[in-house]
């Protein structure tokens, strides 16, 4: 029998995510923790908490799991860890151990099914150097998966959203596209090559952006997720206190993500992010409406958008380059905090 997880999920991968709007909502009854050892928490709605053990040593704890984001369960499974311990890479760790965590109807498909996504879950976690030591299952539809995953990071060493700079550049790790490449997918509309492109993109861990993060000491970054390029530029913006630039033109898409847009093939969740971000974003009167829906396309274990001196942006790209990246590019700069703080231009 052939299994398509897809025919069980209506909006699968980040694309699943509770509305940023619903989330700032939920999140502001809940209590701040006054404890000096939390070095970042969800006051900044930053990837992961941080919480220092010594001087040398503090603990970065993410975790992260969604519906299917395709039809084969070993790539789901690959697909939601590379996503889950992306979140240790956007903060500089090392991620260390992960549980698994498991939702399933157990009538609906053959088991088979579901040790092979634990199974491509096992695949990318160990291709990071992370041991899977346990985990947590709940019966469920439809499915869901992900990781809950710890890291080692040094006190002084982390980066954070809120790391951005005046004069800063941007730098985007892989393209984007993925949320309107698998929405086509589902209608039928996309190229097999755009889809191939789009899982290669989604299974790969942001682990060597990562590492040359850490060799420039760069201290802002994040990574691209369920609000879009757009979304989560916006939120870098306003932890860092400062407005970002985007230049739509320079952002790489994925394959036919343009003409997909452009047919009319845009996805709900890119229409809520644009709706958490309107008010603090100004659009460039010639911003072409493609572009714009691409900016808050949700993504599915998207790149990493760091903040680079730009004295030594050159020196970052051509790193990340030589490291593989090849559609890293430079997209947009970092000024001091204007009126709006999200800027889109053409
Ligand atoms: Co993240
Ligand atoms: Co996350
Ligand atoms: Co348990």
């Amino acid at each position: 029998m052939k299994i398509d997880l897809l025919q069980m999920v209506e909006a699968g991968g980040c694309s699943a995510k509770i509305s940023p709007k619903q989330l700032e909502e939920i999140l502001k009854f809940l209590p701040l923790t006054e404890d000096p050892d939390i070095l970042v928490d969800i006051d900044t709605q930053d990837d992961a908490g941080v919480y220092r053990v010594n001087d040398e040593l503090a603990l970065v704890l993410t975790t992260d799991f969604f519906p299917p984001v395709c039809s084969d369960p070993f790539e789901f499974g690959q697909i939601a860890a590379a996503n889950s311990i992306s979140d240790v890479y956007a903060m500089g760790g090392t991620p260390v151990v992960a549980l698994n965590i498991m939702m399933f109807p157990a009538t609906k498909l053959p088991m088979e099914a579901y040790s092979e996504i634990l199974r491509g879950g096992y695949d990318i976690a160990s291709e990071a150097g992370v041991r899977i030591i346990g985990g947590h299952t709940i019966d469920d539809d439809p499915p869901k998966y992900g990781l809950a995953v710890v890291g080692y990071v040094n006190p002084q060493r982390i980066i954070t959203n809120s790391g951005a700079r005046p004069g800063d550049v941007l730098i985007l790790t892989k393209p984007i596209g993925t949320g309107v490449i698998l929405a086509a997918q589902k209608l039928g509309l996309a190229k097999d090559d755009d889809l191939s492109e789009a899982l290669k993109q989604m299974k790969m861990l942001n682990k060597r952006g990562a590492e040359v993060m850490k060799r420039f000491n760069i201290s802002g970054a994040t990574d691209i997720t369920g609000y879009g390029l757009a979304g989560h530029a916006l939120k870098m913006a306003k932890a860092s206190n400062v407005t970002i630039n985007l230049n739509m033109n320079s952002v790489p898409l994925i394959g036919e993500t343009y003409k997909l847009l452009d047919e009319g093939c845009i996805p709900g969740a890119a229409f809520r992010n644009l709706d958490y971000a309107e008010l603090n974003t100004w659009f460039d009167a010639d911003l072409n409406y493609n572009l714009k829906m691409a900016a808050f396309d949700a993504q599915t274990s998207g790149g990493l958008l760091m903040s680079v001196p730009s004295g030594i942006a050159e020196r970052v790209l051509s790193d990340l380059h030589s490291a593989g990246l090849k559609s890293s590019s430079i997209i947009g700069s970092v000024i001091g905090k204007d009126e709006k703080i999200l800027y889109l231009y053409m």
